[in-house]
């Protein structure tokens, strides 16, 4: 198989399978050589701390992994990017993928699970779609903030979507007690977003559709992973993979069998028919690929380190250090969400004295830790700190606070 040599300054990898004979004599005009990629150390220094809210960083591990299979994916002589979704590589890939996440998850056989594409964005329209099999169909939307909205206004193209609470008015601050929402009888679903990327808004516990026949549905785009879910109170979990477990391009969908059984309203594209989706196993048409391989190797990386109990703990943790900083500032800094509801994913926060915010985020990139900047729509700053967040660069984010507080005060 494809193996490598070093040359004495330590600068090249050549593969054995370049200097084939057969392909010296096709002439291929490609290069065989490649720099050697330095150790992880020293890209681990190199690397910032990326506080996007997606795309987000991911395990320094991974990234390694997947460069060192790139070229060559386990001996195959080729990248998953060049192989056949229906070859028995790619097969591995996505089954591996697949039993990995419902371990992880502990999703039972009552689900599928699918990877698609089109973002979180496409299962706006794909959920009352499938859902509701007729356009008159009532369907509850709980909007917590701009991406409970989104998916508000899309559904009331396909379905009567309601939206039965609204946070808007208090500036998507806060989630209201659960039990006094009223809730439309015979509504097909009901719609929340688990975590409001923007506004830092999570549902810690969420709620119970009032009538047997409703199902929860949940865009968990920005916690996905991020904590143990019992997926077993949800109709269908979905969630663009670009925050916690990979790169954009893939969407996990998590949905119930019984409600995919071809119901499907006859309009449906379909791309965004999810029994068609189930029954072909994901491979409908060509999927991303590559995509998919790294979420696999983010899911690998979970389980050994622990899984979804520890990864919560330490979630828990970075949230803890970040939140008890901006409530220890004496109101230099000030998180504007109700404390039962923080996200332990995305932190907002605006500075008291609001002329010293763009400074604050360009001396924080200049100190390696970048992308701090609030979401355009509601300015301030926002801390992205999802799995793949160090410990360390949320200490680093903390004691830069704390010297930005006494040079400013
Ligand atoms: C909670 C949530 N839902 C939906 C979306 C839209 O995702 P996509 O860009 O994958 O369509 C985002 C994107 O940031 C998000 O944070």
């Amino acid at each position: 198989m494809a193996s490598t040599t070093t040359t004495t300054s330590g600068s090249l990898l050549l593969h054995r399978r370049c200097r084939s004979p057969a392909i010296q004599r096709r002439r291929l005009a490609v290069s065989c050589t490649a720099v050697a990629p330095p150790p992880a150390a020293a890209i681990s220094s190199e690397r910032v701390f990326n506080f996007a809210a997606g795309p987000a960083n991911l395990p320094l591990k991974v990234l390694l992994k997947a460069q060192e299979e790139l070229v060559d994916y386990r001996g195959s002589g080729m990248s998953i990017m060049e192989m056949s979704h229906r070859g028995k590589e790619f097969d591995g890939v996505i089954k591996k993928a697949e039993s990995d996440l419902r371990s992880l998850l502990g999703i039972s056989d009552d689900y599928s699970v699918l990877f698609l594409q089109g973002g979180a964005t496409t299962q706006f329209s794909a959920v009352p779609l499938n859902l509701c099999s007729s356009p008159d169909d009532a369907a509850d939307y709980i909007v917590t903030g701009s991406w409970s909205d989104k998916a508000y206004k899309e559904a009331l193209k396909y379905c009567k979507a309601k939206q039965i609470w609204t946070g808007k008015p208090g500036k998507y601050t806060s989630i209201p007690p659960l039990d006094q929402i009223q809730q439309t009888e015979g509504a097909k679903f009901l719609h929340i977003c688990a975590n409001e990327t923007i506004h830092g808004v999570e549902f810690k516990h969420y709620p119970v559709p009032a009538a047997q026949d409703t199902v929860l549905v949940a865009d968990m785009s920005s916690n996905f992973c991020s904590k143990p879910v019992d997926v077993s109170k949800f109709g269908l979990i979905y969630a663009g993979a670009q925050k916690n477990v990979g790169p954009s391009g893939v969407t996990i969908v998590i949905v119930r069998r019984d409600l995919i059984d071809g119901g499907a309203q006859a309009i449906t594209p379909v791309m965004l028919d999810l029994t068609v989706q189930a029954e072909a196993k994901s491979l409908y048409n060509t999927p991303p690929c590559l995509a998919i391989y790294i979420c696999g190797l983010v899911f690998e990386d979970l389980i050994e380190q622990g899984g979804l109990g520890e990864v919560e703990r330490k979630n828990a943790h970075k949230a803890g250090v970040l939140y008890e900083a901006i409530d220890g500032s004496g109101g230099y800094y000030v998180c504007p969400v109700e404390k039962g509801v923080r996200s332990a994913m995305n932190v907002p926060f605006t500075l008291a004295r609001a002329e010293l915010e763009k400074k604050f985020i360009e001396e924080a990139a200049g100190e390696g830790m970048v992308q701090l900047k609030g979401h355009r729509s509601v300015g301030g700053v926002r801390a992205s700190i999802y799995n793949a967040m160090p410990l360390a660069g949320v200490q680093k984010l903390v004691a830069f606070m704390s010297d930005f507080q006494a040079r400013h005060p």
